[in-house]
C-alpha cells in the first residue's frame, strides 16, 4: 500500500518525507487556504520535496474551466496529478484529461457508483472520503469495501486512494481491504508507528542491561 500525506504544509511534508515511507502528497483548497504562500508556489515546492504524485485541485466547477486550470497545473511539475471534483462536469473533465494522458484524482467521492463512473472515464485515482461519511453516521470503510470489490470485478486501472482518514484504524482497514493508497494527516502517520508496549519494552531492555552493570 502506498502512503501519501494529506497537507499543503511544507514542514509537515518534509517531516513525513524524512520518515522514509512517503510515496506522494494530496492537497485541496481548504488545506492550501491554511498556508500563507500562493497555491501554485506551494505546489512547486512540494513537487521538489516529493518525487511521487502530488495532487493539485482545480477551483473551477465547469468542465471548460477545469480543463484550462488542469493545463496550467501540469506545467508546474511532471509529478502533478490534477484533482477534479466528482460531478457531472468533473466526469467530463476526467475523460478529456485521460484522453490527453493527464493524470487525474477524482475527489469528493461518497458512493460506489461515482467511483465506477470515474474509473470508466479513466481516472488515475479515486478518492472516497471515509471520515466525512463516518461523521454523518455512515460506515466510511464500507464504501472502500464496495469500491475495491467492484473494481476487482473488472479491469480498471484506477487506484483506490482512501481519503479523509482520521485515525490509524482507517489505515488498518484500508490495508485489510487492499486499497492502493492511504492519504493521511501527519498526526496519523505518527500514531501508526507508536505502540506503548514498544516503548515499555525498550525501556526495560535498556534498564536490564544497565542494572547488570554492562554500562
Ligand atoms: O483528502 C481529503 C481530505 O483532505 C479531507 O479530509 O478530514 O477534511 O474530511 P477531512
Amino acid at each position: 500500500m502506498k502512503f501519501f500525506i494529506d497537507t499543503a504544509n511544507l514542514d509537515e511534508i518534509k517531516q513525513a518525507a524524512d520518515m522514509g515511507v512517503l510515496d506522494g502528497v494530496t492537497t485541496n483548497p481548504s488545506l492550501a487556504a491554511k498556508e500563507s504562500a500562493p497555491y501554485k508556489d506551494l505546489l512547486k515546492d512540494i513537487c521538489k520535496i516529493v518525487p511521487g504524485p502530488v495532487s493539485a485541485e482545480v477551483l473551477a466547477t465547469d468542465t471548460k474551466g477545469m480543463l484550462t486550470e488542469a493545463e496550467d497545473l501540469v506545467k508546474i511539475a511532471d509529478n502533478i496529478v490534477v484533482k477534479i471534483p466528482t460531478t457531472l462536469e468533473g466526469l467530463r473533465a476526467i475523460k478529456a484529461l485521460t484522453d490527453k494522458s493527464i493524470k487525474t484524482n477524482a475527489t469528493l467521492v461518497f458512493s460506489p457508483m461515482q467511483a465506477l463512473l470515474v474509473a470508466k472515464a479513466g481516472a488515475t485515482y479515486v478518492s472516497p472520503f471515509v471520515g466525512r461519511l463516518d461523521d454523518i453516521s455512515y460506515d466510511g470503510m464500507e464504501l472502500i469495501e464496495d469500491i475495491v470489490g467492484i473494481y476487482n470485478n473488472y479491469t480498471f486501472e484506477t487506484e483506490v486512494l482512501v481519503a479523509s482518514i482520521r485515525n490509524p484504524v482507517h489505515v488498518l482497514e484500508a490495508a485489510r481491504l487492499g486499497a492502493d493508497v492511504c492519504t493521511v494527516p501527519l498526526k496519523v502517520f505518527g500514531q501508526l508507528i507508536k505502540h506503548p508496549l514498544t516503548d515499555i519494552g525498550l525501556d526495560k531492555f535498556l534498564s536490564d542491561y544497565k542494572k547488570a552493570g554492562k554500562n
